[in-house]
């Protein structure tokens, strides 16, 4: 199978086939080595990269900025309220004038049909740095740290995510570990279990590779023999402030603490996080919560986001060098 990828887009997980998917893995891999001997060869030297940010971001930006400027792109990044994008012009419009200027164009928005669009008239390839239904760059990042952390295959990987079990990160997750044959578990209040369609087609991807679907409420069945458990933040960009005492009350059964990882049987199991956590007081959002509700942590307690089980650093660091190698294969470099 081919794993040519220039001139690909990627717009959502299933972009790519499992074969390209580990492609770039591997060469995320390289380019981290290449990286870290000092010896890095820029391949993009005279390309250029948009990056349209319409929500806020610290590891997707940073990642794809500092990328392609280690690799030789010129880069701009404009901000949410930056373009004219979505009020005065078209995504039609904004992509054919992008296109002509920009070799590679990441979007970081809601509707994942703004991010399809650009994908569709701007001729050049296109990142979806997230959006309400996916986080394929996420993707990228989760399993090469997923694969440094294991001496096992991925097809014996045993991945437990729990939360909101229908936001970006876990749609994601959900076909990502579909398409390359894991042990996936989705732990979730039934309200908040993943979009149908998209477990439709997360299962057409199990039945070709052999993965292993589960999505329940019952944290037990869900944790137990666990290699990894991710978790996400219970409120996701985009959602009304006013939703957060709903959700934290469907959700704090599904925290990630001690007693969680003990659950799991397994003295070695990992914790994972796309960040940013609402493991401390020390944000202005979770001091708000932590004053109204009494709460001094949300999805993960701060005992296990700082104990040697949690690989969130490593995970975050992944960002970059998937990010690049992503660029690099896709621009051609
Ligand atoms: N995980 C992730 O996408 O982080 P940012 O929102 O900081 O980019
Ligand atoms: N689900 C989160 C992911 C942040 C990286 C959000 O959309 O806010």
């Amino acid at each position: 199978m081919s794993t040519d990828l220039v001139g690909r887009s990627l717009l959502r997980d299933t972009d790519l086939t499992k074969a390209e998917f580990l492609s770039l893995i591997d060469l995320a891999d390289e380019l981290r080595a290449e990286r870290r001997s000092g010896a890095e060869k820029p391949r993009l030297v005279g390309r250029s990269v948009a990056l349209i940010f319409e929500k806020t971001s610290t590891r997707t930006r940073v990642s794809f900025q500092l990328a392609a400027g280690e690799q030789g792109a010129q880069v701009l990044y404009l901000g949410p309220g930056e373009t004219q994008l979505g009020e005065k012009e078209s995504i039609a419009d904004t992509a054919r004038f992008f296109g002509r200027l920009f070799d590679g164009i990441e979007y970081r928005g809601g509707a994942q049909d703004n991010v399809e669009r650009l994908g569709a008239h701007a001729g050049v390839p296109v990142w979806n740095g997230l959006t309400d239904r996916w986080h394929p760059t996420q993707m990228l990042a989760d399993v090469l740290t997923i694969r440094d952390h294991t001496r096992r295959p991925l097809e014996e990987v045993v991945l437990c995510y729990l939360g909101d079990g229908r936001n970006n990160t876990a749609h994601s997750l959900l076909v990502t570990g579909a398409q390359l044959g894991l042990d996936l578990r989705v732990a979730a209040p039934g309200a908040l279990f993943p979009d149908q369609e998209v477990r439709g087609e997360a299962e057409r991807l199990a039945l070709a590779s052999g993965a292993r679907l589960t999505i329940t409420s019952d944290v037990a069945e869900a944790v137990s023999g666990a290699d990894f458990l991710y978790t996400d933040v219970w409120l996701s960009m985009g959602e009304p402030a006013e939703a957060w005492d709903e959700r934290i009350d469907l959700l704090l059964g599904f925290q990630v603490n001690r007693d969680l990882l003990e659950s799991t049987g397994n003295s070695e199991v990992k914790f994972l996080h796309c960040l940013p956590a609402f493991h401390d007081e020390e944000t202005g959002a979770m001091a708000r919560i932590a004053e109204r509700r009494g709460l001094a942590c949300l999805e993960v307690t701060d005992e296990v986001f700082q104990s040697p089980a949690s690989i969130v650093f490593d995970q975050a660091e992944n960002r970059f060098h998937t990010i690049k190698a992503l660029m690099v294969a896709t621009l051609g470099g």
